[in-house]
């Protein structure tokens, strides 16, 4: 079967006015379905960059990137957006729920720029987050949550689309230890249930949940472990 990710020698250069800069030196990634892997590196070192042409919010300058079997480059903003909202879901480490929406709301917000996802939308909502252990709190306007609660509503709608691929940002940034470890957990347990994972992150306790390690340096994919 063909991966879920495949690029080859993907290229992302930056204008700043005059000068450009050149963040990713010639990526070389594939990712299989079922996975759950772990980007590494420093700060600066381009992981978010990756995280971004992978979840399709941002093209490669040059390269080839293929998702789930389809060329990204060259596709145009509509259609790259509609790739992006079927197939894949984002965590981000602060949150970005809606202040003024409640839990139910901010979950449910994938699922209306898609006319086919609106029916049973909000019943498929509220079995995410009871799944999730947030079902007494669905009413509740996110500054009422603990910060660990807040990123499970993030997953909760990231997962509102049912994504193959569920990417994650630094989701613990902002998170203690032991709320930590019940994010990450969580994101074992969905990808237990068939997504593929790929969590960023700078943290070694943090990458010891994947199966999978990519470290990046300087714009490059240094080293691969598994274990
Ligand atoms: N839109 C942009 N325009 C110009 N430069 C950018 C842009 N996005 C990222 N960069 C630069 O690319 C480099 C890599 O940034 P990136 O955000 O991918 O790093 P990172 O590994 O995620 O770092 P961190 O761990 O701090 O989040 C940085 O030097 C950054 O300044
Ligand atoms: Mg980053």
């Amino acid at each position: 079967m063909n991966p879920l990710c495949l690029m080859e020698d993907v290229r992302k250069t930056f204008r700043m006015g005059e000068n450009s800069v050149e963040v990713l030196k010639g990526i070389d990634l594939t990712v299989e379905r079922g996975e759950i892997a772990a980007i590494m590196g420093v700060s600066g070192s381009g992981k978010s960059t990756l995280m971004n042409l992978i979840g399709c919010l941002d093209v490669p300058t040059s390269g080839r990137y293929l998702f789930a079997g389809r060329e990204v480059l060259g596709l145009a903003d509509d259609s790259l957006s509609e790739l992006r909202n079927a197939n894949i879901g984002f965590v981000f480490q602060s949150f970005y729920l809606l202040p003024y929406a409640t839990v139910l709301e901010n979950v449910l917000l994938p699922s209306l720029y898609r006319e086919r996802a609106k029916d049973g939308a909000e019943e498929r909502a509220v079995e995410l987050l009871r799944l999730i252990g947030l079902e007494e709190r669905i009413h509740f306007r996110p500054n009422r949550l603990s910060g660990g609660e807040q990123q499970r509503v993030a997953i909760c709608r990231a997962l509102m689309n049912d994504p193959e691929l569920l990417l994650a940002d630094e989701p613990t940034g902002q998170l203690d230890s032991r709320t930590a470890s019940e994010i990450m957990n969580l994101l074992v347990a969905m990808n237990e249930r068939g997504k593929t994972v790929i969590i960023v992150t700078h943290d070694p306790a943090i990458a010891a949940y994947a199966n999978r390690i990519i470290r990046i340096k300087d714009g490059v994919i240094v080293d691969e472990q598994a274990d």
